[in-house]
């Protein structure tokens, strides 16, 4: 049987530094003899941009919808600021997203026990954490029409329309339902019904499909306003959070926060499965290029290295060695290794980049 086949996007800023740690990850298993990955490699965003005066080539979209998983840094970048709106490293992105049909974004915030001290709220709020919050990823106000800058009698006007069909709202509600399921058996939908059409609509949907096939499981409906607040108040209350576009974007960052850092929190893009069984998907860090810290070893790859732990689970069924790397990770959080980005009030010498991937490489040698 053909290798398993991951695409690999590294992108721009920070992208390809944290990307290296995963493609250590991917030779260790492949030396171990636990998987061989085909892999290759292709630009998307700035990179894409320089080089193609595109930020995602026909040729690249084409792969994507070809291998088993697609692994992407970041895209973008101040240097890419000013460029039409057509071609800016984010569409990129954008394109894969939307033409791989990847509606259902799984974004977990767990806060390790080692970091509970390091999230900007207090160690009783965060400790044990373990939420999802499931985002829907190809419609909303990101893609809806009419959208543009236009001219309104002597001036500008910027336009963006928020779009759901009811079909749109069940796949991702069936999603979340279904990972419930495998968790705490809990759903929090979040949305402006009091404010929106489309967020009464979404509340009506996600009850509809709940009632008709998820009576199981628990489900509350909550506007994404209040949402926000008792995300910081008390944000284990929830298990899975589903919520559109927009809103997941936002709450998903503050999620971060929770965990420690934006460092820490990786994310799963999933369609519908094929014939094979498996959803197309892409796996990528929640955070960006973060050109502030770009090509001075700060950064933290966890992120990245988490999102390869979810291909491993979700492309690949590979759930004990998606776990072995989570462990991996805990087991460096628990020894004190720290990037930048974790470093507490206390201080301390914090890692590179790349210490902290050849550490985590190390605790999974110990796990053997
Ligand atoms: P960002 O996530 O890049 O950075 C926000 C802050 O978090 C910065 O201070 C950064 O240094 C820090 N940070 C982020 N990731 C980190 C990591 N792994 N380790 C340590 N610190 C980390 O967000 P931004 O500054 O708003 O955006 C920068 C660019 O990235 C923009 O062009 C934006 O569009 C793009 N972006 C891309 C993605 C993506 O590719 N999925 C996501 C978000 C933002
Ligand atoms: C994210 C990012 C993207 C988004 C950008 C870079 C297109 O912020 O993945 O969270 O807004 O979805
Ligand atoms: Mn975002």
């Amino acid at each position: 049987m053909a290798n398993p086949s991951l695409l690999i996007l590294a992108g721009d800023g920070i992208g390809p530094e944290v990307m290296d740690e995963v493609k250590k990850l991917i030779a260790w298993f492949d030396t171990k003899g636990i998987v061989t990955f085909d892999v290759s490699e292709g630009l998307v965003g700035g990179c894409s941009y320089d080089a193609h005066g595109t930020p995602l080539t026909d040729e690249t979209m084409a792969r994507a919808q070809e291998v088993d998983a697609v692994l992407l840094g970041a895209v973008g970048g101040p240097k890419y600021d000013k460029l039409d709106f057509s071609v800016k490293p984010e569409r990129g992105l954008l394109r894969l997203r939307k033409e791989m049909d990847l509606f259902s974004n799984l974004r977990p915030a767990q806060c390790f026990d080692a970091l509970a001290d390091f999230s900007s709220l207090k160690r009783d709020v965060v400790a044990g954490l373990d939420i999802v919050i499931v985002r829907e990823l190809t419609s909303g106000v990101y893609f809806g029409e009419p959208r543009g800058i236009f001219m309104e009698g002597n001036e500008r006007v910027g336009i963006n329309t928020q779009r759901y069909t009811e079909s749109e709202i069940a796949r991702v509600a069936r999603s979340a339902f279904e990972l419930a399921r495998k968790r705490g058996n809990k759903v929090c939908s979040m949305e402006k019904a009091n404010v929106m059409e489309s967020g009464i609509l979404w509340r009506d949907v996600v009850q509809e499909i709940h009632d008709k096939e998820y009576p199981d499981v628990a489900l509350t409906h909550m506007y994404a306003d209040n949402g926000a607040m008792q995300l910081c108040r008390w944000p284990k209350q929830f298990d899975v959070i589903v919520t559109d576009n927009l809103f997941g974007d936002v709450l998903s960052d503050m999620a971060a926060m929770l965990t420690g850092s934006l460092g820490m929190l990786p994310s799963a893009s999933l369609g519908l499965p094929q014939a094979n069984g498996r959803p197309k998907a892409l796996y990528e860090p929640v955070h960006g290029s973060a050109p502030d810290i770009t090509g001075q070893g700060k950064a933290n790859p966890i992120a990245c290295i988490l999102s390869f732990a979810m291909a491993l689970r979700y492309s690949f069924d590979m759930g004990a060695e998606a776990t072995r790397v989570e462990k991996a990770v805990e087991k460096v959080l628990a020894d004190g290794v720290r990037t930048a980005d974790l470093m507490g009030p206390e201080g301390g010498t914090p890692v590179s980049t790349t210490q902290m991937g050849d550490a985590i490489i190390a605790a999974m040698e110990a796990s053997l």
